[in-house]
Formats: structure tokens, C-alpha cells, sequence
């Protein structure tokens, strides 16, 4: 048996990211993964947990669907987009079409090393990390491989110093723009999707070299939208639900500004003054609100 770094009784650090203790992956098989065989046409997504992953699944999939009929597959976007560093997920490496599409939470240095060396393409999704705050509560109390948070001013602290779930939102951030000279990296912004998806799809699309019609492009952001997902099976994880491993809908709310509903001001206060510290030399804009 291992002997795990704990930071909590269901995470533990390695390599200064957090762990699920009650997930089969240990700190030999995070270092494998470096070594694993990737094809230069290979599509990675990635973000810090609750930044819109299940979203652009779903975009990905849908230009995928659209692009290359012969990617149709009858199996939900987990399956289709599986998850790199999870082993109590679907395997990542069973055969399946090109492009073999990941998602992962890795940051850069843990990463395959083939996705630089082969200069893979690397869809980055951001969010305002009040709202991934507000939103990773939520889903501790969902999803079983995570402990329920104590309460709201517990994790809330737990996140402000990188205790949660794959650690630091702030150093996440930090790590992938710190390396973008090394990767084939498009950064999309959660927010922007949720001002214009459409114009978002459209970058997505030109990034991976996917010439779409207006129709298709439609069609996909039909199917990505907040109402299409939430009654999408395919899309929104109810399996995990069915199968007792999410105990509530991860189509929570999405919408920007959620924070302000569980944020009190002394809080709101202190998190500006540690992002103020943690990110104010980098050139990132976070959109704290939309309004409805
Ligand atoms: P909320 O909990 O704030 O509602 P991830 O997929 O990375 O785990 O992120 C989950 C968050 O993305 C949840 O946020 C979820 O509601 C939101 N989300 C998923 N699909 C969405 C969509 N089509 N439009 C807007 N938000 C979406």
C-alpha cells in the first residue's frame, strides 16, 4: 500500500496538486502517465474542476459529430471524452476513433509529455474562481468520491489555500499561462460562453481546423446550451446519478455571479485581496457577473 501525503481524509497531495484518496490512482501511476502514447491528432480539454469541463465536452463532441461522421459513437460524452487521470472512470486508452478526445485537470508539468512534443492541441477552459468556488461546494456534497464540506467558511478557506480538490485555482491558472509558449493552447473563457457561445463554438472550431457550416454551427450550439444539456442524457452525467455516484444534478446553475449569494462581504473582501496578490500580474480578465 502506498503511504499518500494527506491533506484531508479523502485527498492527498503529490506534486503539489490534491488527489482522490478513494479513486485507484497513486502517485506511480500519475508519473506513467508522462509516458503515455499520444498521436499528434489527439485533443486535449482542460481545466481546474468546475470551470465548464461537461460543457465543452459537450461543444467538442458536437464538432466533432459534425466534422467527421465516422466519430459518431452511441456511448454518453464521458465516455467519449474520458478522463486521463481518473481510474474509477472510463479507460482513456481503449480504441476508439481519431481524434481521441481527453479531458483532464492536470497541470502542464504532470501532463503527457507528447502534448508539447507533439504540440497536441490543448482547449483550455477558464472561470471566474469565485463562482468555481461556490460551485466545487457544491458538488463536495455531490459527488462520493469527495467528503462534504463542514461548512461554507470551511471550504471556502480550504480553497483559498489550495486544500481542495487538485489544489490551487490560483496556481492552475498560473501554471498554464506560464507555459502557453510550450503548447497549442486555445483558453476559452467560461463567461465568454455564456455571453456569446456561439462566437466561442466559431473560435473552437477555426482552432481545431474544423470548417463548419452555419447549420452545424447552429446545431451546436443548440445542443450546448444550459436547457438542451440538462435534458441531454448524454450530456449531463444522470448515469452517475442512477448509479448512486453523484447524489445531485451537476447541471446546477450555470450562470456568472452565483457567488453573491454565499459570499459574505468580509469574505468578498478577503478573497480580492488574496487574488489581488495571487494574479494581478497576469494579463486575465475575470468576469465576476453577468446580469440575467
Ligand atoms: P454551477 O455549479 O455554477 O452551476 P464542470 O463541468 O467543469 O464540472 O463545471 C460544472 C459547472 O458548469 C456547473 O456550474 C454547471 O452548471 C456548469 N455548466 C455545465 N454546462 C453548462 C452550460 N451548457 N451552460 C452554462 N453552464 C454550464
Amino acid at each position: 500500500m502506498d503511504s499518500l501525503d494527506l491533506v484531508s481524509p479523502d485527498l492527498f497531495r503529490y506534486k503539489r496538486k490534491n488527489f482522490l484518496v478513494r479513486d485507484k490512482l497513486r502517485p506511480k501511476d500519475l508519473d506513467d502517465l508522462q509516458h503515455v502514447e499520444i498521436r499528434p491528432t489527439d485533443i486535449f480539454l482542460i481545466t481546474y474542476p468546475k470551470s465548464g469541463t461537461v460543457w465543452m465536452q459537450q461543444i467538442l463532441v458536437k464538432i466533432m459529430e459534425a466534422a467527421q461522421p465516422d466519430w459518431v459513437e452511441d456511448a454518453t460524452n464521458r465516455v467519449r471524452v474520458p478522463w486521463l487521470e481518473e481510474r474509477t472512470a472510463d479507460h482513456p486508452f481503449r480504441e476508439r476513433p481519431d481524434p481521441r478526445i481527453f479531458g483532464s485537470h492536470l497541470p502542464p508539468d504532470m501532463l503527457p509529455k507528447g502534448v508539447t512534443d507533439k504540440r497536441v492541441k490543448v482547449v483550455y477552459v477558464w472561470r471566474n474562481p469565485k463562482d468555481v468556488l461556490v460551485s466545487l461546494y457544491h458538488f463536495a456534497q455531490s459527488w462520493v468520491m469527495l467528503d462534504s464540506p463542514k461548512s461554507f467558511g470551511d471550504f471556502f478557506q480550504q480553497f483559498l489555500d489550495g486544500n481542495a480538490y487538485m489544489g490551487s485555482w490560483f496556481d492552475h491558472v498560473r501554471e498554464y499561462h506560464a507555459a502557453q509558449d510550450q503548447l497549442d493552447i486555445l483558453w476559452v473563457q467560461y463567461e465568454s460562453m455564456l455571453k456569446d457561445l456561439r462566437g466561442e463554438v466559431v473560435k473552437v472550431c477555426a482552432f481545431l481546423g474544423k470548417n463548419l457550416t452555419d447549420e452545424a454551427i447552429d446545431h451546436v450550439v443548440e445542443m450546448s446550451t444550459f436547457k438542451n444539456m440538462k435534458a441531454d442524457p448524454k450530456a449531463n452525467y444522470k448515469d452517475l446519478i442512477e448509479t448512486n455516484r453523484y447524489k445531485k444534478k451537476t447541471m446546477r446553475k450555470g450562470v456568472a455571479g452565483d457567488w453573491k449569494n454565499f459570499f459574505t462581504v468580509a469574505q468578498n473582501e478577503h478573497f480580492d485581496k488574496v487574488f489581488e496578490e495571487r494574479m494581478s500580474d497576469l494579463p486575465l480578465t475575470c468576469v465576476w457577473e453577468i446580469k440575467q
